[in-house]
């Protein structure tokens, strides 16, 4: 999907949007009946047709849902796509420059021949140079208000010339034109025989592309996770834009700054073709090979690339549109593509007026100013510098729940207490980060089953599993309390009850040091259960651990059965003793069919998930 972003620019009056009005016109790219009705409108308010109108007209129905006070005209011309934003003041311009709403490849500056420069021309060829935009034609507009005179044109060449190696800024040549009269726009001028360059419209072919980024490296924020329960569909689908190179599956990526990796399981865009890779330019979904928890705010990008930076500080220019002035200090919230964080102003380098241009010290940015300045920020950012990726490279500041600004990240700067280019700290402190998140948000999952049904082996094991992958955890065992301090009771049922109760204290203490505890015991009672539950409070789970009286007196590990079925052991869970099943509980393992690694798999990846929905 490759266009040229062309921007308009120019002092108010000078016949902007009158020149894309009538390039549109000229290039037979209105749709059918669009000027009729705009003349008919015009005539019907008795005011005088006018090409601009063209613009406006297009805006309403083309701007649907965008909130922008830009008129964006896409269109097709000889085989190239382009977008024309038609900015009306000079601070919207800025405005949706800076905030990413648009980015613009190429600028077409339009100059009244018959007013000369004038200070929004000078500032806003100012902030196309601040924007690092290298394709500039300069129109001189109006060319039929002095007689299509060469020297008049000329000479406001000549200024115009002047003003651009004052503010040493290149542009790439001058048009004179009639934009009312459509001469030099798409159609050569009879009038002015003495120029020879190119039209508007061949200055537009002349515009390179953006170049395209399926080519670039891959860069995909994540905008959300998406988890599907229903129908025992159990996908974990990351979604976001693919700002930038492709993604295929089988592709071995990561997400920073947190630097997890997996391999791209499948793509989900659609639901019944099934896509294998993905370009710059459109939203993706996919799913992962590993269960790993990844967060809104990550890129995802492949090693083998060049690696964007990561880092804390950094040098950025910054425009000021808010209402209250960016001081030096305060914290504000950044965001870049989608990640949010708190930043700061460490210092502010310089400051430009956008309106006079005069350039000053301070510590505080005013509306409408321009500054440079150092920013730190409390969680690492991922970008890429100088604009190679433009989504990955400009951010907006946040003040007071408004926009207040947004610029462009210069260059990353060392942190004493964080090293961006060294990823190891990064997965580090992330993990830790990712532990104390875990750690944050303790859960209790008690496993109730008869004897022999397995809890303490599936439990063991997922434990161990959790352990791994670094998750703290630990098992209560319900034999082992009994051994300590559940000693004094015996099996009656207040005494069982007794033991429950004690034992769900013990848990409840364990999840408020946040641990990740897995409770193993008969505990029979749907009753006393249900006090456990009342006494643990939020993050408990029941887990049925699923076996008939018939299999656990087959397994019989400890012997117990047989000595209650001898009447050697008196009130024993299942034999002289009521077992109850729970009636909803939050899981099911059957241990009948499923064999002990793959319960403990099926327990371990049901923890995983109920904690990353805490
Ligand atoms: P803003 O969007 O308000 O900044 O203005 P703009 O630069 O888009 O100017 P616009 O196209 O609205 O034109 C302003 C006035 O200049 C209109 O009345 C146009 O008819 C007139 N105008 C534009 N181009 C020409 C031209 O080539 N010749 C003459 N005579 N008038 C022109
Ligand atoms: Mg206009």
């Amino acid at each position: 999907m490759n266009a040229s972003v062309i921007v308009t620019a120019g002092h108010v009056d000078h016949g902007k949007s009158t020149v894309i009005g009538r390039f549109l016109y000229d290039a037979g790219l209105l749709p059918k009946g669009k000027i009729e009705a705009v003349k008919a409108t015009c005539e019907k308010n008795a005011r005088p047709f006018e090409y601009a109108f063209l613009l406006d007209a297009l805006k309403t129905e083309q701007a649907q849902g965008i909130t922008l006070d830009v008129a964006r005209n896409f269109f097709e011309y000889k085989n190239k796509r382009y977008e024309v934003l038609d900015a009306p003041g000079h601070l919207e311009l800025l405005k949706n420059m800076i905030t990413g709403a648009s980015r613009a490849d190429g600028a077409l500056m339009v100059i009244d021949v018959s007013r000369g420069i004038e200070a929004n021309t000078k500032q806003h060829f100012y902030f196309l140079k601040t924007l690092e935009i290298k394709q500039i034609y300069v129109a001189v507009n109006k060319m039929d208000l002095i007689g299509f005179d060469e020297k008049v044109y000329k000479s406001t060449v000549a200024k115009t010339e002047d003003f651009l190696r004052e503010i040493d800024l290149k542009v790439n040549g001058f048009i004179p034109v009639s934009g009312v009269l459509g001469d030099n726009v798409v159609n050569r001028s009879e009038r002015m025989p003495w120029y020879d360059g190119p039209t508007i419209g061949e200055a537009f072919a002349s515009y390179a592309e953006t170049p395209s980024l399926q080519g670039a490296p891959l860069r995909l924020p994540v905008q959300d996770v998406y988890k599907f329960t229903e129908n025992g569909d159990s996908r974990r689908i990351v979604a976001g834009e693919l700002v930038s190179g492709t993604i295929a599956v089988g592709e071995e990526i990561a997400f920073l700054p947190s630097g997890k990796k997996t391999i791209v399981k499948s793509i989900e865009n659609s639901a019944n073709s099934r896509l294998t890779t993905l370009t710059a330019g459109y939203p993706a979904g996919i799913t992962l090979a590993d269960e790993i928890i990844v967060k809104r705010g990550e890129i995802i990008v492949n090693l083998s690339e060049p690696q964007p930076s990561i880092c804390m500080r950094f040098s950025a220019k910054i425009f000021w549109l808010g209402k209250n002035p960016l001081i030096e200090g305060k914290e504000y919230i950044l965001k870049i593509c989608t990640r949010r964080v708190s930043a700061r102003v460490e210092k502010i380098e310089k400051i430009v007026s956008a309106v006079t241009l005069e350039e000053k010290d301070g510590d505080k940015v005013n509306k409408n100013e321009i500054a440079e300045a150092i920013i730190s920020v409390d969680k690492p950012v991922v970008f890429d510098v100088k604009e190679s990726i433009p989504d990955t490279s400009r951010f907006v500041i946040v003040d007071d729940y408004e926009i207040s600004g947004g610029g462009i990240i210069k260059s990353p700067l060392r942190d004493e207490s964080y090293d961006g280019r060294n990823l190891r700290v990064n997965v580090l402190r992330d993990a830790a980060k990712e532990k104390a998140a875990f750690l944050g948000s303790g859960a209790v999952f008690w496993l109730t089953g008869l004897s022999g049904s397995g809890k303490s082996t599936i439990a063991a094991e997922a434990e161990s599993m959790l352990t791994k992958n670094g998750i703290r955890s630990f098992v209560l065992d319900g034999d082992e309390l009994r051994r300590t301090v559940c000693k004094d009771l015996g099996f009656s049922s207040e005494d069982r009850r007794k033991n429950v109760i004690r034992v769900a204290e013990i848990a409840k203490l364990f999840k408020d040091s946040c641990c990740v505890t897995l409770v193993t015991l008969i505990s029979p009672s749907r009753d006393s259960r249900a006090k456990a539950k009342e006494i643990i409070g939020e993050n408990f789970y029941e887990i049925f651990v699923s076996a008939s009286l018939r299999t656990c007196k087959n397994r019989d590990p400890k012997g117990f059965y047989k000595k209650a079925d001898n009447n050697e052991i008196r009130e024993f869970t299942g034999v002289s003793s009521p077992y109850e099943e729970p009636l909803n509980p939050d899981l099911i393992i059957d241990t009948e069919t499923l064999g002990e690694t793959e319960a403990a798999q099926f327990l371990y990846e049901f923890i995983v998930k109920k904690l990353a929905n805490n």
